[in-house]
């Protein structure tokens, strides 16, 4: 399970600190299944269930993957994609020997960006992941229409064969050709909005091509969301959220979530869209950013130690890195940096993470640390799990529905309306 520290936040606090009532009684709505958006919550069993169901399947079509490509092509959007980067770039930043290479598209419109891609891809022989639980989001199914024909081109009437299908059961434009193509075809269940998807075929079957061990990470999460269900202040979801919410109260309305590893940068976007979707609403919510430190700290370090004080800093740590790297000794020592002989590269990251905190607790950020033993499977799980958790406890705290995203319909309407789709007003 993580840990979590919330001791540099201590100092911000009032006297009664979070507020554990509340925390309690937002776990209970989420338990109950009584509270808002209740028919999104089928994310807490999610991993049991997969288990039960296509877990097998998935890890069987990635083995065909693996064995007869080098490239997968991941097209998918919002939470239909950032899990599966997230994952992989935290737990493969450099793929293995025998590794394909993981490729995502479709979550952009950018034609530059399409090229990009296709010039990386070449001549590689690789199969397509297209993932929308709509079917019918705009940037996915235009990248899809020019994969598949790409694929067509290259492998003929085999072509069908290289595409798998993650979508809703029963509905939607993808679905149908699914059924009609005979694409092999996965699941987004029914009672799991996007952002909660990734421990679903949506975040699984990428993840298993790019070589994580995914039964490991799914026993991982099913042992995870059992403790997270602990009923007590010693809960760190109960801890996050409260937390949280009682700084947002004193007017910390943007939290920064930062971490040391740089492999990690793609978990901060897979968080922003977790925390963003699910309590910006209602004129209300934390307004969630990512930094990556030490780079950061040369760039928006100024900022965070003194701009406006309405920043809260969220540092997720790895106790142990997955390699030592003993600081090399030069006799000559020109640069000066022999002070550091005796240290791991490790060590010195973490005093940074320590030195940093000092500094911008001092300077008026309220920190909060989320602490998992390694960069692993387990640990990915545990976070992913938590930060679910977390986040339901949290936007039931601040009274929105955690679970839906009416805001993110505005935009489509103007973009259908303008590209001249037919019935768009
Ligand atoms: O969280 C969400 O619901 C969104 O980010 C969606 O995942 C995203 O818009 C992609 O939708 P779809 O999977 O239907 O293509």
């Amino acid at each position: 399970m993580v840990h979590v520290d919330l001791s540099g936040a201590q100092k911000f606090f009032t006297a009664a600190g979070p507020d554990y009532k509340l925390a309690a009684l937002a776990h209970e709505t989420l338990a109950s299944g009584t509270g808002l958006g209740a028919d999104f919550i089928g994310w807490r069993s999610l991993p049991q269930h997969i288990k039960e169901t296509e877990l097998d399947r998935i890890v069987a079509a990635a083995e065909k993957i693996r064995a007869r490509s080098t490239a997968l092509v991941v097209i998918g959007i919002g939470g239909s994609y950032l899990g599966a980067r997230g994952a992989i770039e935290l737990l493969k930043p450099v793929p293995g020997k025998g590794d394909p290479r993981v490729f995502f598209v479709g979550n952009t419109l950018s034609a530059d960006a399409l090229w990009d891609t296709l010039d990386q891809l070449g001549d590689q022989d690789f199969d397509v992941n297209v993932i929308s639980k709509s079917g019918t989001t705009l940037e996915p199914a235009a990248s899809f229409r020019i994969f598949r024909e790409l694929l067509a081109r290259k492998y003929g009437d085999k072509a069908d064969e290289h595409i798998f299908a993650t979508t809703d059961a029963k509905r939607g434009a993808l679905k149908s050709l699914a059924n009609d193509r005979g694409w092999e075809s996965f699941v987004v269940p029914d009672d799991v909005g996007g952002r909660f998807s990734v421990l679903s075929a949506v975040g699984l079957l990428p993840m298993a091509v790019a070589g994580i061990d995914v039964r490991l990470v799914i026993d991982s999460a099913i042992a995870e969301l059992k403790a997270l269900d602990l009923r007590s202040p010693e809960n760190p979801a109960w801890q996050y959220a409260a937390a949280r919410q009682h700084l947002y109260g004193k007017g910390y309305g943007i939290e920064i979530l930062g971490c040391y590893e740089p492999s990690f940068r793609f978990m901060g976007e897979w968080w922003k869209q977790l925390y963003g979707e699910s309590e910006g609403k209602d004129g209300k919510g934390i307004f969630p950013a990512s930094v990556e430190f030490t780079a950061d700290l040369h760039s928006m370090g100024q900022f965070i130690q003194a701009g406006p004080r309405t920043l809260m800093e969220t540092i997720v740590r790895f106790s142990r890195s997955r390699r030592e790297f003993p600081f090399p000794n030069d006799e000559q020592n020109a640069d000066g940096l022999n002070y550091l002989v005796g240290k791991d590269m490790a060590d010195i990251n973490r005093i940074a993470s320590d030195a940093v905190r000092e500094a911008h607790v001092a300077g008026g950020v309220p920190n909060l640390v989320v602490e998992v033993p390694k960069r692993d499977e387990e640990g990915f799980a545990a976070l992913v799990c938590f930060f679910e958790v977390a986040c339901a406890i949290s936007g039931y705290m601040s009274g929105v529905n955690p679970f839906d995203q009416p805001g993110v319909e505005a935009y489509k309407k103007n973009m259908f309306r303008m590209l001249g789709k037919p019935g768009a007003v």
